[in-house]
């Protein structure tokens, strides 16, 4: 079941605001984002996990990067799961120490390592040849390393990561062999990472891939001669999108996790990078209805956010609820296509949704657009990006500009033959 947003006057409420006053004062699209909520995932899920045993939440930034939203998380007590040195130096912007964040990233440049070092996180380590490029670069760096776990997850082939084969992670029988070459390098090896992919359902996925890097654990101690400190299960816990699917259950998740690694390793400290479980219903996406058409066998509610401002559905065919927050729980008349400004037929919101009579002007809310929302936007079709929101206590504040015309040209430089 996805959280349920309250209604007055046929007006939806976002903390206690009217979604169409927010999107009066700040225009459309608009990203619209709660901190109580974001602070309640984030809570919910560490607690579930603490009960059993020492727990470090490795909030997946990826999924949204908002410096308020990092902040937030920050004061929560969060760490970081960082995939590039632009999030790394996001995460420093918002507070965060070096010392909580882990960066696992894939096809690392040797520039990206250096920069690590400099800033002093922990690097989870992707391949050999990164162990090795990283090793003539400095090995006074803390280090995990990522596995491939033969467990593979997903809402969609294109983020499912952790099957064989997969471009991300050390095969498993290349596992012990990279410890101990870690080892005689004179790395200080923390820990042991495998993440099996995004979004996916359940919590199976879990529990194979802590049996997996449990088994692992004991023979990197055995075989090796390390102790490690701590065993990562990556991220990936799903989210409901439809109003029928089931939210995960953090605490079984958490009982089932925990209890295969205390019964079979002597490892203290579990971690776990969610990212979408965290912001995904914390935010709502805002968009206009600028055009209606009626095309014969189809019917267009045209709106002012498109696979620009939200990329999930054209991308992934995902779904996204949305509503007419203007007509909040109003009878629906019939059946619409909700679609975007840019120029492909596959840029589109939502299929066939039951929505109230349209009118121009009519504001429509997509729900659970807080992850990979914004984060993947872009300025396609030269329409730059949207503004976000944070709501706090019944209060809105702009967390993010609307990008203006000339973002678009900022870094562009003509060459001088061509200038007029
Ligand atoms: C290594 C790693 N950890 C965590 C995540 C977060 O996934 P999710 O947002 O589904 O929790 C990702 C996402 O792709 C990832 O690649």
């Amino acid at each position: 079941m996805t959280r349920e947003y309250e209604g007055k006057n046929g007006m939806m409420l976002i903390d206690g605001i009217a979604a169409t006053d927010i999107a009066e004062e700040f225009g459309t699209p608009v990203y619209v984002t709660e901190e109580k909520r974001v602070r309640e995932n984030y809570r919910r899920i560490h607690e579930a996990f603490s009960r059993y045993m020492n727990t470090e939440v490795h909030y997946a930034c990826k999924a949204n990067t908002n410096l308020s939203v990092l902040r937030i998380l920050e004061q929560e007590g969060s760490c970081i799961d960082a995939v590039s040195i632009g999030e790394v130096h996001s995460c420093l912007r918002a507070g965060f120490t070096p010392d909580r964040i882990l960066y696992t990233g894939v096809n690392v440049s040797n520039e990206e390592l250096k920069a690590l070092v400099d800033v002093g996180c922990m690097i989870n380590i992707d391949s050999e040849s990164e162990l090795e490029r990283l090793a003539h670069i400095s090995t006074d760096v803390k280090i995990s390393v990522r596995v491939t776990p033969g467990v593979t997850s997903g809402h969609d082939v294109r983020v499912m990561t952790g099957g064989r084969g997969s471009k991300f992670g050390i095969p498993i029988k290349r596992t012990i062999p990279v410890y101990a070459r870690a080892k005689a390098l004179g790395f200080d090896i923390k820990g042991i990472h495998a993440h099996t992919g995004s979004g996916g359902e359940g919590i199976e996925q879990f529990t194979e891939v802590a049996e997996v890097l449990s088994d692992l654990a004991n023979d990197i101690r055995e075989e090796v001669g390390i102790d490690l400190d701590f065993i990562d299960i990556g991220g990936g816990v799903g989210v409901p999108y439809k109003l029928q699917e089931e939210e995960t259950d953090v605490e079984e998740l958490a009982s089932l996790v925990t209890e295969i690694i205390l019964e079979e390793t002597d490892v203290k400290t579990v971690l776990l990078e969610p990212g979408r479980y965290i912001v995904a219903d914390s935010t709502v996406l805002l968009t206009r209805c600028v055009d209606i058409k009626n095309a014969g066998t189809k019917k267009y509610i045209g709106v002012d956010a498109g696979f620009n401002t939200l990329i999930r559905p054209s991308f992934y065919d995902s779904y996204h609820m949305v509503a007419t927050a203007n007509k909040f729980n109003k009878a629906c008349t019939d059946k619409y296509d909700i679609v975007g400004p840019i120029c492909e037929s596959g840029d589109y919101l939502a299929h066939n949704r039951v929505m109230p009579n349209p009118e121009e002007g009519d504001l429509v809310a997509v729900f659970n657009a807080g992850a990979y929302g914004f984060s993947m936007s872009s300025e396609y079709n030269s329409r730059p990006r949207c503004a976000e929101v944070l709501v706090s206590n019944g209060k809105a504040c702009l967390t993010r500009k609307a990008e203006s015309m000339e973002d678009l040209w900022r870094n562009q430089i003509i060459p001088e033959g061509l200038r007029k």
